[in-house]
């Protein structure tokens, strides 16, 4: 059944930060990456309405934008919860714990692969948060191996004990603070924010500089005196 779009109260709130996007790009097409980030930020997810109002916004028909929503696994196609969380399970995570710490929290969680939990999601202490669990691939961060993300903010080094942990205080609704990055915020709010509107979080971007893990090959061929 076709999608009716969205209701013109949620058309109009949406419309002032569509225009926004749109305005940054000489060919209002080319907004169409951030406006799904937008729309995913209202619904949670990417919708038949999403789609439609993408489509709409940008002078495209609904398989075009489809086509889009459906390539990049960053858009979602079912309601995510509060959090997303990934666990890499790419070579070298998996090798290091990934696929060991994906187990654990699939039992943990009472969830399967890309599915959200109930509300309580058996933590005693959980404040009506859900999350999402995905098995993600690899994040460029491999030198943190294995290494999970909240809502694309990584967290490094983890074991499955450090998993539990931080799914348990993600659902109980305790601050959680990314490994190199600020403290951690809803899905929805993530998505404004790769929409292309500022982050106001604290420290948001205290994770500019380069890890010394990162560079240790660079500074061996230092040591050498080795250059390109
Ligand atoms: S394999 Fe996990 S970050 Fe590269």
């Amino acid at each position: 059944m076709p999608a009716k779009g969205y209701p013109q109260d949620v058309k109009e709130r949406l419309d002032q930060d569509a225009d926004a996007v749109i305005a940054r790009y000489p060919v209002k097409r080319s907004a169409l990456l951030p406006l799904l980030h937008l729309v995913q930020s209202e619904e949670g997810f990417v919708s038949g309405d999403g789609i439609k109002y993408c489509a709409d916004k940008l002078d495209l028909t609904t398989a075009e934008v489809s086509g889009v929503a459906t390539f990049y696994s960053m858009y979602k196609r079912r309601q995510v919860g509060d959090y997303h969380v990934g666990v890499c399970t790419n070579t070298l995570c998996a090798v290091l714990g990934g696929d060991e710490i994906f187990a654990t929290l699939k039992e943990h969680l009472g969830v399967e692969n890309d599915q959200r939990t109930e509300v309580s999601a058996g933590v005693p202490e959980a404040q009506g948060k859900s999350l999402t669990l995905e098995h993600i691939e690899c994040n460029a961060a491999c030198d943190f191996a294995p290494v999970m993300t909240v809502n694309w903010e990584l967290f490094d080094n983890m074991t499955p004990e450090k998993a539990k942990q931080l799914v348990d205080d993600l659902l109980a609704g305790r601050e959680v603070v990314a490994s190199r990055g600020p403290a951690v915020c809803s899905f929805r709010e993530t998505e404004r924010i790769l929409a292309g509107f500022e982050d106001r979080r604290e420290d948001a971007v205290h994770g500019g500089t380069i890890a010394p893990e990162s560079i240790v090959g660079l500074r061996v061929a230092q040591a050498r005196g080795e250059s390109a």
